[in-house]
This record gives structure tokens, sequence and C-alpha cells, in this order.
């Protein structure tokens, strides 16, 4: 099972190294083509991921042998332009880089195929392609709506055609499928475009992989494209697959944003991807890039800011996705153009982008072929936002640039999975997130004037998380809701309207300040927080308070549950008869009568029900340091406290 969601805090730094994972468009290339050329290939840094695992099932179905060899490498014993079998099945997830190069390869290779994939593929358009193969002879049936997947490929018919005339301006996929099918055919084949051929870098990738395959490509500009009579493959023998050059974008992009410098290792300067471009377009915002011959770093600009810019993007279609989210935190506004392919994509990118990007707070303006992103202006700063992936990897990879921005949550953030698995693995690696100090313990430990003094000394930001629940037991009981009516409460909470400003706390513009410290809301808070459904619908919230500088929280569960991940915990404890006397004090000062005896039970009942709940009990952390308040001053408990943030190493 994947998790419904990835919450990155926001960071504050960017460096390190990556070695890129193979590159996806080229890995499915060199499988295909390895798959039909005679002789045995050894293909090394295969690309592990959806897209490839794609079109490895389909190959081997279609009675390809393909053996790991270990590390991602593959042997292919390739079929010499004769697949052993003539009838199948084939399921092809939403891998466009695996469904257009196979029905163009099925409807010349003479058996019986039916294609199709997840919803998504259904949607988007072919028809370009099936109309160009249809002139080669070919007999394909669309199953459902026409001119998309799903399809039915049966033996072409008998055609001497020598000319194909095949649309380029909605995706480059096509010529590339037909281009690489054609010496199935035997005879002499010349490709014609009709209108602007889009996405060209994509093609030369296709001709340079075809040329590794023993296929000369004879080209005229960009409008005609022939294969020779009798062109076939042959294996090269042992064939490594470039880095994927978008996939190193986002890095790439982190050094830009993030100070860096980052480099990607897996391409270089002389690399057959487009995407390498995403570079220049990164020197063109200001960014310092280097290069060498097997890999590119990336890092800020030496002095000032990185700048908005006005670029065509029809050469980086993929990578251009990254610069949306690099242009908020550029000066100035940055619009990307000819980017209509990004509406048949994953997803429509255009229209997504422009909701997530919106969602941070920013204006964005977009049309049919173009996005425009205004940043934050100085003063102002990203929203914190829950961001929807669609399903599309590259939105999910994109939009995790904005947590140097803002504390993010990414729905279904498994969907990188299509080209790049560990990729969130790899960039908490490289960023340093905004410093917590978390301060647990139980109720009058001290902990809230202690965790505010701190906060004060740090000059940081600081969270008082216990007057979160206070607030949903003060806004359910206000509704009329049950303080057990879990559903109902757990929505109260997710829709809490309060305000922090200094000590003032406003919930629906009420001053409640007061008003959440009252003995009957104490008790109250303490049993909506043992409601599982309200703890995480306060979850993102509390995760929301951790910008830059940094942030004290204080709690119970703040650096088991919360920020795991704290820079530094304490557990402050102390005497439930000293708590009682202070939390006594505090009632006296504010003109309260209470006794003593129930202070003691209320606070050992309320200790009872924090520490023994099922989720997020209140526990010391592993790796927290305990503090006794007991016999302790306030100052020399801050000074302490301080004094253990102070030894914490910053991370690299
Ligand atoms: O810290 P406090 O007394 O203001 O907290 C009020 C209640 O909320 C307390 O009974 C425990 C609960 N709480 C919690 O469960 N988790 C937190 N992180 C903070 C408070």
């Amino acid at each position: 099972m994947s998790a419904a969601f990835l919450d990155l805090p926001q960071f504050v730094s960017a460096a390190g190294t990556l070695r890129l994972p193979g590159s996806k468009s080229l890995s499915n290339r060199v499988l295909l083509l390895a798959a039909l050329a005679s002789g045995r290939s050894e293909i090394r840094d295969l690309l592990a991921s959806d897209d490839t695992a794609r079109m490895l099932d389909a190959l081997r179905t279609l009675g390809v042998g393909i053996a790991p060899a270990g590390d991602g490498a593959f042997v292919v014993d390739g079929v010499a332009g004769a697949l052993p079998v003539r009838t199948a099945e084939l399921f092809l997830g939403n891998a466009g880089t695996a469904f257009r190069p196979l029905t163009a390869v099925l409807a010349l290779a003479g058996g019986t195929y039916r294609l199709s994939g997840v919803p998504r593929m259904h949607e988007r358009p072919i028809a370009d392609l099936v109309d160009g193969l249809r002139q080669l002879g070919a007999e394909i049936d669309y199953l459902a709506g026409e001119g998309f997947p799903p399809l039915l490929i049966r033996p072409p018919r008998a055609s001497a055609a020598a000319v194909v005339r095949l649309r380029g301006d909605v995706s480059s996929q096509f010529l590339s499928g037909l281009l690489m099918a054609l010496p199935l055919r035997g005879a002499e084949t010349t490709v014609e475009i009709v209108g602007e051929l889009i996405s060209r870098p994509y093609v030369e990738m296709t001709l340079a992989t075809m040329a590794r395959f023993g296929v000369l490509v004879q080209r005229d500009g960009w409008q005609r494209f022939s294969v020779a009579a009798g062109s076939v493959y042959r294996s090269p023998g042992v064939l490594p697959v470039e880095g994927d050059a978008s996939s190193a974008s986002y890095f790439l992009a982190l050094g830009a944003i993030g100070g860096g410098p980052v480099r990607v290792e897996g391409v270089g300067r002389d690399s057959i991807q487009g995407d390498v471009r995403f570079a220049d377009a990164l020197a063109a915002m200001g960014a310092r890039i280097t290069h060498g011959e097997n890999w590119i770093e990336a890092a800020a600009p030496g002095a000032g800011n990185l700048r908005g810019i006005d670029l065509d993007c029809n050469h980086i279609p993929d990578a251009a996705m990254t610069l949306a989210t690099v242009a908020l935190f550029a000066r100035g506004p940055t619009t990307l153009g000819n980017i209509a392919s990004w509406r048949v994509k994953e997803t429509d990118r255009i229209a997504a982008m422009a909701s997530e990007l919106g969602k941070l707070g920013v204006r964005v303006d977009s049309g049919e072929d173009f996005i425009r992103v205004h940043p934050p202006g100085p003063t102002e700063s990203l929203l914190p936002a829950v961001i929807d992936t669609y399903d599309d990897h590259r939105i999910a990879m994109c939009l995790s640039l904005a947590a140097r921005g803002a504390p993010l949550r990414i729905n279904d953030p498994r969907t990188v999975g299509k080209t790049f698995p560990d990729y969130f693995e790899r960039f908490a690696a490289m960023t340093r997130p905004v410093p917590v100090v978390a301060v647990d313990g139980t109720s009058a430990s001290g902990k809230g004037t202690i965790a505010a003094r701190v906060a004060q000394a740090l000059g940081w930001h600081y969270l008082d998380s216990g007057a979160l629940y206070r607030l949903t037991a003060l806004a359910a009981l206000r509704a009329g809701a049950a303080g057990d009516d879990e559903a109902a409460v757990a929505a109260i909470a997710a829709t809490l309207d309060v305000e922090f400003a200094g000590t003032s706390i406003r919930l629906a513009g009420d001053e409640v300040g007061d008003a959440i410290r009252s003995e009957e809301i104490s008790r109250a808070a303490s049993l909506v927080a043992a409601l599982p459904a309200v703890r995480s619908a306060l979850l993102f919230r509390q995760r929301a308070f951790r910008r830059p500088p940094g942030l004290v929280a204080d709690g119970r569960d703040m650096g088991t549950v919360v920020f795991p991940d704290a820079t530094s915990k304490v557990f402050l404890t102390a005497s439930l008869e000293k708590r009682a006397e202070r939390r006594l004090k505090q009632l006296i000062d504010k003109g309260i009568a209470a006794n003593i005896r129930d202070l003691v039970q209320d606070l050992g009942e309320r200790d009872a029900r924090d520490g023994q709940r099922s989720v997020a009990p209140m526990l010391p952390s592993s790796d927290a340091d305990l503090l006794d308040t007991t016999d302790l001053t306030i100052e020399t408990a801050v000074a302490q406290v301080l004094d253990w943030v102070n030894e914490v190493p910053e991370k690299g």
C-alpha cells in the first residue's frame, strides 16, 4: 500500500550530488530496438520504473527473451524483425513511450493484437499515428472512442505505398514510433510531415538510437524522413542508457533555488537528450551552470536573484514544467510558450500546473498553449498548500520544488514511480529543512512557558499545539457537536478559522485566549485529542507552522508524530504535586477559584488519558532529552534547552 500523502517541510537550502536514474525515453526506445534487432544486446543502466515495466512486460508477452543481468542491466535476445507471438493482448498502463511505438511496430508485424491502457491512456489521442499507418496498409480498429485507444490491430494488407503523410503537431511520439517500425516493411518508405513538427529533440533521440542499431534515417530538414529498403536492426552488443535529463531538471532546479551546488551525474555536455537544454534555460534565469562530459552542476546566481524569462519551450516540453516552479523564486513573471502538447500528456498539464501553483497564493495566467507565473513580491511568501498530482509523475516532482517557499502536502506521491521511484528519498537527502525544536511533556510541566521563551531567544516561530486541541474543543462546544462524535469534531478541526497574533488567539474573529484556558475546555480538549480523526485533521495545520528561520513547537507528540525529524527534542516532566501548585497559582492570578486536591486529581486523569490513548500517546521520543522541572526555575530550564539546541551540528 502506498501512502496517500507526503508532507514536505519547507527547506532552506539544497546541495549535493545525484547519480541519475536511466532515461525513460531512451530506455523504452533501446528495449524495443534491441527486441527487434538480430543478435543479443546487453542494456546497462536501464530505468526501473512503471513505464519501462510496461514495455518489458509487453515485449515478453510478444515472445522476446529478456533476462535481468544485475545492477540495472538486461540481456535481450533480438527476434530479427519477426515477433514469435502472433496473437496477444497488451496492457500498457499510462506509458506513452510504450503505447505509440508498439502500435506502429505491431501494425506492421503481421499478427493480431489488442492494446489497451489505463482510462487516461484512452483519452490520449492516437489518430495521427493510426492515419499514417493505414496509408501503409495497416488494419487498425478503435475499440472505444474514434481516434483513441484501446486498439485492435490485425495483419496489414499488402501495400506498395512509399510515402506516408503524418501530422507532427500533436505529439512527436507518432513520428518516432512510425520511424522505429519502418525497417519491418523491408521497402523504402518516406514520411512527410504535415504541419509543424513539435518536440524535435525527441525525434533526434529516436534517430540517434536507430543509428546505434545500424539503421540510418535520411532526413531532409524536419519535413521528410526516409528509411532505405533492406534496413535491418543489428545489436550493437553492450549499450549503456544515459541518465534521464528530464529527471535531472528537478535537481538542477534545486541547486538554482536552494543555493547549491547540486551536481547530476549520467548526462553531460554531449547528451543526445533534448532536455539537457533545460540547463540553458536555468542559466538564462541567472543560475550558475557548469558542464562536464558526464555531469551538469547548478548553483544559485552569484549575486542577486533568479530572474523571470519568456521562453518558447517547444524543444523542452517536459523539463519546461520544472521552469514553472522555478519561476516562483525569480524576480518578475515567467512566460512559457508553445506548450500545447502539455494538454495531451498524463493529464492536462497546463490546467493542472495553473491550479496547483495557484494554491500557493500566486497569480497564474494560462491559455491554449502557454502559462505565465507571477512570483510573490519581495515581502510576500508562498502559502502552505495541499498539492494534487493527477496521476502525473512530473506534476508531483515539479511541485515538490515549491517547498523552498512553503510547507507542502503532496497527495499520492507514489505517482513518481512512473519514472523516478526513489525521487522523494533523493530530494530529502539533498535539502535542509527549516529546523524544529520539539518540546513535549505533561500538562503543567512548564512546557508552554519554556517553549515560548526558547522561541523568543532563538528568534524563531512558536507553535502551541495544545491550543489547537483547545480551540477544536471550544469550536465543537459552540457548534453543539457532541465531544465524542468523531466525524463531526474532525470536520470542525479541519476547518477551524483561527488567527494567532502574539498572545492573542481569535476563533472566527472572537478573542478566545482566556476562554480556551478554562478547566472545562482543558478537560474537553483532552477528550477530543484522543480521537484519531481529529489528530489527523490537525496534522498538516501544525506542520504548516514550520517556517524559516525555525520553529519551537510544544505539545504531547511533537517529537514522535508531528515533527519526527525535529532537530532537537525535549521531554519535560515535573512531580504531580508541583504541577498542581503551578496550576493553582495561575488560576488564582486570573481570579479563578480552585483547590489543590481537585487539581491533582484532574491533572492525574489527564496524564492518564493523554498517555494511554491509542493514537499518538504522550511519550518521550526515544531520541529526546528528558528534563525534570520540579526543582528548576524557568530561567534554568530555558538555558538547559538552549544548550541542547546549540549542541546540534548543522546538516551540511
Ligand atoms: O498542552 P495543553 O494542556 O494546552 O493541551 C491541551 C490538550 O490537548 C491536552 O489534554 C493534550 C492535548 N494535546 C495533544 O494531545 N497533543 C498535543 N500535541 C498537544 C495537546
